[in-house]
């Protein structure tokens, strides 16, 4: 499916910006990246971008996991977005009890063969609690099925507890009381990224997409660096961002922004 028309489709639900909705769709067709994982789908919109891509390319499929309640929190939710697209048969949905990081532990068991975890996926999208311990664990969970040349994307880079305390207390089942002041200030994404990431030996090609809140890298395995910082904020993004951010924030603070597509 081209691009404009998945758009025309799901472009007005959360929580996926039109930016960064291109930069994943091209990023599959362009390397011919099939087998995906999305950790955190919400109401699946990202999903559709993916699947669309999967189309274009003639197969391939998006494992996509959330949690268990997620089905009743995103309305639409993927399904009825699958269906309305026309994709569902390229997403595989996956909905969790305690969330993501009990489903790579499934995986990692179910590739695993004398001791050695088989890698089976080119990409692989984080973007569920924005938490330095699930996604810490995640990022070397994922690691273990990703492919030499496959790539990690995270989501919300700057994203803190502290600014989300406008609109609520817990998040994913994280009370931000619970937290030391460091903990509620410090971006954690940014922590796994410029810690974790960065850091592993396995990954290289590192990107910052300014003003996207997305972070990208690839499984190089090489010791050959580069960190790039991608400026590509133009006024007509710059205004679609904000716009966005305010459209999240009015769904955290519990009122409708949209209304389902039903
Ligand atoms: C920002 S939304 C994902 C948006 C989606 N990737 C997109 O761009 O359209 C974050 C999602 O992560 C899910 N989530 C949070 N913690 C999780 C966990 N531990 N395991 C699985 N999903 C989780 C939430 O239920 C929510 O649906």
């Amino acid at each position: 499916m081209r691009f404009e028309d998945v758009y025309q489709k799901v472009g007005h639900i959360p929580f996926i910006t039109k930016d960064n909705a291109r930069f994943i769709y091209d990023l599959i067709i362009n390397e011919k990246k099939v087998n995906i994982l999305e950790l955190g789908f919400a109401h699946g919109t990202a999903t559709c971008f993916m699947a669309a891509a999967l189309q274009e390319l003639g197969g391939g499929s998006v494992t996509a996991v959330d949690l268990l309640n997620a089905r009743e929190i995103f309305k639409p939710s993927i399904e009825e977005q699958l269906e309305a697209t026309g994709l569902s048969q390229y997403v595989n949905i996956i909905r969790m009890q305690t969330g993501y990081t009990w489903y790579l532990h499934d995986e990692i068991k179910r590739n695993t063969i004398n001791d050695v975890c088989y890698e089976i996926y080119d990409l692989c999208i984080i973007d569920g609690p924005k938490n330095w311990t699930i996604d810490g664990a995640a990022f070397f969970m994922s690691d273990k099925l990703l492919k030499e040349n496959g790539y990690i994307i995270f989501d919300d880079y700057l994203w803190t507890y502290a600014a989300a305390d406008n609109s609520r207390d817990v998040t994913d089942g994280i009370s931000h009381r619970s937290l030391s002041e460091e903990e509620r200030v410090t971006p954690q994404i940014r922590e796994v990224f410029e810690l974790l990431v960065k850091q592993h030996p396995n990954y290289g090609n590192l990107q910052v997409i300014e003003g996207g809140e997305w972070v990208i890298a690839q499984k190089t395995k090489s010791q050959n660096k580069s960190y790039v910082i991608v400026h590509r904020e133009t006024m007509k993004s710059m205004f679609a961002t904000l716009i966005y951010k305010l459209y999240k924030h009015l769904l955290r603070s519990g009122k409708k922004p949209y209304t389902t597509t039903k």
